[in-house]
């Protein structure tokens, strides 16, 4: 645990905000889909930590950095920290993505603000594909960052509002079929939902070794309290619990359970 005082802490799009927390012990040590438990200051219920992927961690400035959405009372009350207020951090948490390798294009792949947890893939490796798939137009966040990096980012939007209409899978069957065989290291973070359907097409299509980030609801954040499971394949054609937040974050495509 440390103490992390905020940097800054703004907003980036309506609902959607972008803090800063100096705490370097964490920075110099966090990996690309590791997370954050942050106990926020000035709340009422001060006991229970909420999960965060982390967005930036600059081990030379020391800064850790979060994006989030305002959900909940813990999220609205992190929204009105200002800079100079002190928050207690548990991290880096989880096991976080593995590093790309050198012969795969890494293909992002994220769903609103899943597209924070794959931002330090971006800067770990330049260069490659982004799809970001989102409700709408207001729910995109950090695109441009990925184009500075040298990422070709495509868009889906459910209402149309930007890119194309529909979901981000239709992107990802678009690539598909324009690149057979190609080797691509597939990365994703995004709602339950998107990462089920790509744990479905991603093995079908061979490449049952895409990483999923599985962000679950959480509650102790280290593996004690079995808030966070996930389904995973038994091998013998059944299910297991994980625990998303010691177990995972980040889980292998082909071991993630698709059935009912
Ligand atoms: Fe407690 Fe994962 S949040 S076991």
């Amino acid at each position: 645990m440390q103490n992390g005082e905020i940097i800054f802490n703004r907003e980036l799009n309506a609902g959607y905000f972008h803090v800063s927390f100096y705490a370097p012990e964490i920075a110099a040590k966090a990996r690309a889909g590791q997370f954050v438990h942050v106990k926020i200051a000035n709340l009422r219920d001060r006991i229970l930590r909420r999960p965060f992927s982390i967005e930036n961690a600059d081990p030379a400035t020391g800064a850790v950095d979060v994006v989030y959405k305002v959900v909940g009372e813990g999220t609205a009350v992190l929204a009105e920290c200002k800079s100079g207020t002190v928050c207690d951090l548990m991290g880096p948490l989880g096991n976080g993505f593995s590093d790309c390798p050198e012969d795969a294009t890494p293909v992002l792949i994220t769903g609103g603000y899943g597209v924070a947890a794959t931002r330090l893939c971006a800067s770990a490796r330049q260069g490659g594909i982004l799809l970001a798939g989102a409700r709408s137009a207001n729910d995109l966040l950090l695109l441009d960052d990925y184009r500075n990096l040298g990422y070709d980012v495509r868009v889906a939007t459910n209402d149309g509002s930007a890119g194309s209409k529909g979901f981000v899978t239709g992107l990802l069957d678009e690539l598909l079929k324009a690149n057979p065989g190609r080797k691509f290291a597939f990365r994703a973070c995004g709602p339950h939902p998107m990462l089920l359907a790509l744990a479905k097409i991603l093995p079908d299509a061979g490449y049952p070794e895409a990483e999923l980030s599985l962000d679950h609801l959480m509650c102790c954040g280290v593996g004690a309290c079995f808030a966070c499971v996930v389904k995973l394949n038994d091998g013998n054609g059944g299910w297991r619990f994980s625990r998303s937040c010691s177990e995972g974050p980040v889980f292998l495509a082909k071991d993630v359970y698709t059935g009912e």
